[in-house]
């Protein structure tokens, strides 16, 4: 009599063979991180733009792959490019005392940008940029699926509303992209150029506190 062992394993093959015929995968499907992992793996070997030649590296997140707010911000900017983390420069810091405001800490939550790699000099993403690098982001926020997303600034909020949504128009709006409610409101960068304007986004976090039941 042969052991059970390999007897085991055949029928385990076939079961799992036979499910396959009909479309049923039963190997285990990889985490969201790991998937993350692989999105960002794709992002440092990106050669759709010419963007990778003049950056130091590809910057593709920070916080947490479980986090139920997402921040989008527009692009890498000097300090972002040098250290391979979003938001870590001046406006970064901005951002994270508005995450400390809304009583969350950085690490709760999760940071990415429109462009992955530093525009030269921080320019304005040109179009053609936006493009190749868009289906990242629709990736990245389709892996993520969280509760609710804050664009920040013109660059990130057209990017997932469409072109005629105006920052100045929309912010505080709660708005969809692919049935994830978006709050769009200022980049930081805008804030520190123009603190005024710090009270309206204060009134835009707070639209998105309510989102997230808080
Ligand atoms: N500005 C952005 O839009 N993103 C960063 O990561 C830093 C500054």
């Amino acid at each position: 009599m042969s052991s059970p062992g390999p007897r085991l394993a055949r029928q385990a093959r076939q079961h799992a063979e036979g499910l396959a015929r009909f479309g049923v995968s039963v190997l285990p499907r990889p985490s969201k991180r790991a998937q993350l992992a692989a999105l960002a793996a794709e992002v440092r070997a990106c050669q759709r733009c010419p963007l990778y030649q003049t950056a130091t590296q590809a910057v593709f997140s920070d916080g947490t792959p479980q986090a139920r707010l997402v921040f989008v911000g527009e692009a890498p900017g000097r300090d972002e490019d040098l250290q391979g983390v979003p938001f870590v420069g001046a406006a970064g810091q901005l951002l994270t005392k508005m995450i400390g405001a809304m009583g969350l800490k950085r690490e709760e939550v999760y940071i990415c940008n429109v462009l992955k790699h530093r525009p030269p000099g921080n320019r304005t993403p040109l179009p053609e940029e936006l493009e190749a690098c868009q289906p990242f982001l629709e990736a990245q926020l389709s892996l993520m699926a969280p509760q609710v997303i804050c664009t920040l600034g013109a660059v990130a909020t057209k990017a997932l509303l469409g072109p005629y949504a105006a920052i100045t128009k929309v912010r505080g709006q709660i708005r969809d992209y692919r049935g994830i409610p978006v709050v769009p409101t200022f980049h930081p960068a805008y804030l520190l150029r123009n603190p005024p304007a710090k009270k309206d986004t204060w009134a835009d976090l707070q639209v998105v506190m309510k989102v997230l039941g808080r």
